[in-house]
């Protein structure tokens, strides 16, 4: 290898190392708006009605319900929006503003990203087409494990059980065979 050649290589390496370490830190949430401008289409899964009619687009806006307010009080709390011991849950982006681009937007509750992982740097198409890229650049692997994070077996705020199958049958948001083969 010429030395001209050697510079080079060590310079790019250099260029692709610190830019996979400055998005890891990063990664910032970039809401709902941005991810369903992809994510919207019959042809791409409808991901975005789905999500919107299931009652984790509400889960923020619930908590001052009558039933939230009802349920918070009798937990001892005063403002359950402003309260960890429901946003854990129901928001947990809450104390991550620093990181919330414009368009993210808490009232959204559980939104795609409390699921898939802060998208900033896996949201272009061309990491998100590569799922060893698009997890290289934040994007979570997400399982029944994702769900029990909040769907907890001693849930002290909720008492009930938890059927995975059963949740995920009301929740799923497959893209269909049909858009997998074109894209
Ligand atoms: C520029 C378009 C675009 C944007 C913006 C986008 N996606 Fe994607 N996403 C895709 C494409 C294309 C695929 C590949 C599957 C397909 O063909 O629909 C994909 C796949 C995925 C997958 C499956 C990936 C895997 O490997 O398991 C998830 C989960 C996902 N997107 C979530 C999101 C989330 C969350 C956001 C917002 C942070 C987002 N996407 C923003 C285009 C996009
Ligand atoms: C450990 C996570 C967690 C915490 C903390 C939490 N919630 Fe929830 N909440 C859930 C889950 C999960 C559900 C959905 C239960 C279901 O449908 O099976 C839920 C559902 C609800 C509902 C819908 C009605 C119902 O009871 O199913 C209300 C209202 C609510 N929560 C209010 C609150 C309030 C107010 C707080 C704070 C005092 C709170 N939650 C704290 C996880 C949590
Ligand atoms: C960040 C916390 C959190 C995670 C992660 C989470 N959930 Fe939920 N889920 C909730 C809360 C809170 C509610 C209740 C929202 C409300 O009614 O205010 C809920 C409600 C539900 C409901 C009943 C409401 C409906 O839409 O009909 C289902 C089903 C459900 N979740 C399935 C799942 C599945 C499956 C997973 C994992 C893939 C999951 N959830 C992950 C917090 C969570
Ligand atoms: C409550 C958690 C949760 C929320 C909220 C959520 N997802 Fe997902 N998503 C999952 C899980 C779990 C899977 C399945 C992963 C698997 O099977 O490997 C999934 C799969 C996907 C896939 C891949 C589907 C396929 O067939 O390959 C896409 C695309 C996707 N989600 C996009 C989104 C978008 C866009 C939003 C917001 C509008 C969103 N998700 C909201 C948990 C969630």
């Amino acid at each position: 290898m010429s030395k001209k050649l050697f510079l080079l290589t060590l310079f790019l390496v250099f260029v692709v190392a610190f830019n996979g370490i400055a998005q890891d830190k990063k990664s910032k949430y970039v809401g709902v708006k941005k991810c369903v401008t992809c994510h919207k289409s019959e042809k791409q899964g409808k991901q975005k009605d789905i999500w919107k009619k299931s009652n984790h687009s509400k889960a923020y806006t619930q908590l001052t319900s009558k039933e939230g307010l009802a349920k918070a009080k009798a937990l001892g709390v005063e403002d359950p929006t402003k309260s960890e011991k429901c946003l854990s849950c129901h928001a947990p982006e809450f104390d991550k503003k620093d990181l919330w681009q414009k368009n993210f937007k808490i009232e959204e509750g559980i939104q795609c990203e409390t699921c898939h992982g802060a998208g900033s740097a896996y949201k272009k198409k061309k990491i998100m087409q590569d799922h060893a890229k698009a997890v290289a650049n934040g994007l979570l692997e997400t399982d029944e494990k994702t769900c029990l994070n909040c769907h907890k077996k001693d849930n002290q705020e909720h008492k009930g059980t938890f059927d995975y199958k059963k949740a995920w049958d009301k929740i799923k948001h497959p893209v269909p065979p049909k858009a997998e083969k074109k894209s």
